[in-house]
């Protein structure tokens, strides 16, 4: 009760800061109010509790996961959807418009707080890692979704532990609905399938192990990790303690990223799913710490692509195969019809040339490389009959970027990851939790053209990894991309596979690669990250703030 008031009152002091309308409206409320649900304001009202837990995912031991369970205290019975089976959390969905309110309890041995991916909400409702919470506190989220409809996903994002804690189990999904999706009448029920695609490396005793360190939830000294930090390929001296200490982390092995060759789905092991002989509409999200997909189907039957990261696109796109990379989304329409009942078509990603990390050789422990090729999901087609099934031709109102209306339009502002010793960057600066630079620094309701540049400057010993970067608090749209001619043999394998005409909250910017970007801040000023969401490279700094200042 005293660390959940005295979170309640920073959460306050934070708010005031803001001095939004909404804000001054939850001033008013006594703080033992808040524990009850008994408001009658929001639309939806529910408690996610992150906690230890154990899942049976192989047969045997079962594995110790960190996980969210949730509990919907107010609100439609289809707002929380539980998925069974697996470490993953809930489905969270919500429709444009509503007032949302999450209760985060912190049942962890350690402190967390939840980012909400892709929503635009305002700085202290965002997780950034200076609101995490200790073990036992409560962190009080509300507010007005904004998105248009689309695939979000939460998960936590404490400094210097996001990949550990999402790596032992931490994520879910938070499905926007709107109007205008509403009318285009899509698959549903049945028919709607979400599929978050995630690697890990497992031990004999069916143990999650998180850069050769015991799992989350192993009995030891200071809970998950505890003891067991020295079993790593690094060695005892590198690995010891660094992790539980919040300083430097997993050290090299975690530098390059975790890449596990168990390949799960919805927190399980993917067993064959039986599909009716119709169109289906598939989200797919990359909850992978580390690792970059090429989804296809394995007998190359195109992929029809209708969303990405911020929801539909404006019409559907045919592609060969779909890169994602950690946190990217993507949204197909699978006409199941399209095979013979019986068939049993394969989601796969398939080889592409993945940078440094192909090799295996910094630290990665798993034997399946950055892209190197592997099955993900089966499928049985049911016997018919065959319903017919047709998708529009448009899907939805999206207007081409207009980059000339951005501030710096002539002189977009670069971004390029760096590696100094032992950390990463960007322009040469590792994460400052508070801190944003003048250059960082934008006007609330200006455009911005940014430019992500992956060209190995500043790299240690001259290696080139992919990035997948990713800017809070916004969607942005995608203007362009080019490689540089080092790097343009290995582009050849991944560059059909980009799906860059929607909105757009994380962005693969592969070996040479330089991505141009145009974001809008628009209703919210404060302190926002950017940041790599290879979750690995993000703990080690490759984050910065940037601060949207109010005129
Ligand atoms: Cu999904 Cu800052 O992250
Ligand atoms: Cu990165």
């Amino acid at each position: 009760m005293t660390q959940k008031h005295n979170v309640d009152v920073r959460r306050r002091s934070a708010l005031l800061g803001s001095a939004g309308a909404a804000a001054l409206a939850t001033l008013g409320l006594p703080v033992g109010a808040a524990a009850g649900g008994a408001r009658g304001d929001v639309d939806t009202h529910i408690e996610l509790v992150a906690e230890p837990g154990r899942v049976q995912i192989i047969a045997g031991s079962p594995t110790r996961v960190w996980h969210y369970r949730g509990k919907l205290l107010r609100g439609d019975a289809g707002a929380l959807e539980v998925i069974e089976g697996g470490y993953l959390g809930p489905v969270i969905r919500a429709r444009q418009g509503q007032r949302i309110r999450i209760d985060l309890v912190n049942a962890l041995p350690e402190s967390t707080i939840v980012h909400w991916h892709g929503l635009h909400v305002p700085e202290d409702m965002d997780g950034h890692p200076r609101f995490a919470i200790a073990p036992g506190a409560r962190y009080v989220y509300e507010f007005t979704v904004k998105n248009r409809a689309g695939t979000y996903w939460f998960h936590p994002h404490p400094h210097g532990r996001t990949g550990k804690q999402v790596y032992a189990g931490l994520a879910g999904l938070f499905i926007v609905s709107d109007l205008e999706e509403a009318a285009l009448g899509l698959p549903g029920g049945a028919q709607e399938l979400v599929l978050v695609i995630q690697d890990r490396n497992i031990d004999v005793d069916n143990q999650f192990v998180y850069v050769g360190s015991a799992s989350p939830g192993r009995p030891g000294r200071g809970g998950m990790m505890g003891g067991r930090m020295g079993g790593g390929m690094m060695g005892g001296g590198m690995m010891g303690g660094g992790m539980m200490g919040g300083g430097m982390g997993p050290m090299m092995s975690g530098m390059m990223g975790v890449l596990g060759d168990r390949i799960l789905v919805n927190g399980a092991v993917p067993s064959r799913r039986e599909v009716e002989q119709r169109a289906h509409r598939v989200r797919v999200l990359n909850g992978s710490n580390t690792r970059t997909l090429k989804l296809a189907w394995s007998d190359r039957t195109p992929l029809t692509v209708i969303g990405s990261d911020g929801g539909l696109l404006a019409a559907p796109l045919q592609r060969d195969y779909v890169m994602l990379a950690p946190a990217e989304r993507v949204e197909l329409w699978v006409d199941f019809g399209s095979w013979p009942a019986g068939a049993t078509p394969m989601l796969a990603s398939l080889a592409f040339d993945g940078g440094i990390n192909a090799g295996g050789m910094m630290g990665s422990v798993t034997p399946l490389a950055d892209g190197a090729p592997f099955d993900i999901q089966p499928f049985k087609v049911a016997a018919g009959p065959a319903k017919a099934s047709t998708l529009a031709s448009t899907l939805s109102a999206i207007s081409a970027p207009q980059p000339q209306r951005a501030v710096n339009h002539q002189r977009p502002k670069l971004f390029e990851p760096t590696m100094g010793m032992m950390v990463w960057g960007i322009n040469g600066a590792s994460f400052d939790m508070l801190g944003a630079s003048d250059y960082e620094t934008v006007e609330l309701g200006t455009e911005e053209v940014w430019e992500f540049r992956n060209e190995g400057r500043g790299s240690m010993m001259g290696m080139v990894m992919p990035h997948s970067m990713h800017v809070h608090g916004l969607q942005f749209r995608i203007l362009s991309r080019s490689v540089s001619s080092a790097f343009a043999g290995n582009y050849e394998s991944v560059s059909k596979g980009f799906v860059d005409t929607g909105w757009k909250d994380t962005v693969l910017v592969m070996p040479g690669e330089r991505v141009r970007i145009l974001l809008r801040f628009e209703d919210y000023p404060g302190l926002f990250l950017y940041h790599c969401h290879m979750l690995e490279h993000e703990d080690l700094g490759l984050m910065r703030n940037y601060l949207v200042r109010a005129a």
